[in-house]
């Protein structure tokens, strides 16, 4: 989301799709100002406190053995998710360095375009993993499509960016998790959709 605003609106200006949809909804194309109120009510979908976690969280309902044992890597040592993904929205709103910064194939020096601070290159904001099953393509960049090649990524980060730079103490170490880890956290990350988007 590095992009400024005057090209934002400007791209969205050049699709005819948003411009359709802009109009419908805000009676006038794309601009700053009806661009801020649409990122608003997406953020708003994101906050939400009906997913079948939640349920589980007030004793509701029991998680499955599958979502149970990647629950239990979530907050474990293991997958080390939790030392990020924590609080009620599963972000500690803190920005971290996870690898997707090479300075090569990926230039996006993210927390560092705005400090200047050499210890801040590849820093991002830990996103919220709230509804997380309907917001694909992920990270800054959404170069994973789906969530099983994000966990692969979490698995072994240096086998997708070989030399990533600043990467967190947290991740130099590969996880190196079985098949059977891999979709049980996955398994753990959809119970965290809202029921009105998880269609189940
Ligand atoms: C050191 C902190 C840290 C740890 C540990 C960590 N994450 Fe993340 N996570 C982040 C950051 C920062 C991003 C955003 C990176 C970006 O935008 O490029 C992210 C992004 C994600 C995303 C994509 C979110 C989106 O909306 O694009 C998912 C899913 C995710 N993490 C799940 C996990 C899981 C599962 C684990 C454990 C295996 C984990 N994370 C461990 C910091 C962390």
């Amino acid at each position: 989301m590095g992009l400024p605003i005057t090209e934002a609106v400007e791209r969205l200006n050049k699709s005819k799709e948003y411009t359709v949809l802009f109009k419908k909804i805000f009676k006038q194309t794309p601009n700053a100002k009806n661009l801020g109120a649409a990122f608003a009510a997406y953020e708003s979908t994101l906050e939400t406190v009906d997913s079948k976690f939640d349920d589980w969280s007030n004793n509701l309902k029991n998680l499955t053995a599958q979502e149970e044992r990647g629950r239990q890597l979530f907050v474990g040592d293991k997958a080390k998710c939790f030392d990020c993904h924590r609080m009620e929205d599963f972000t500690t709103d803190d920005f971290k360095n996870i690898g997707l910064y090479d300075g090569v194939n990926l230039t996006d020096a993210g927390l560092y375009n705005i400090t200047k601070k050499e210890s801040d290159k590849g820093k991002f904001k830990i996103p919220g993993l709230r509804n997380i099953a309907v917001t694909a393509p992920y990270m800054h960049n959404g170069m994973f499509k789906t969530l099983e090649e994000v966990i692969e990524y979490y698995s072994n980060p240096k086998k997708i960016v070989a030399n990533p730079i600043n990467i967190d103490a947290a991740l130099q170490k590969p996880l190196n998790l079985t098949q059977k880890e891999k979709a049980d956290l996955v398994a753990f990350l959809k119970t965290l959709t809202d029921k009105k988007y998880s269609h189940k």
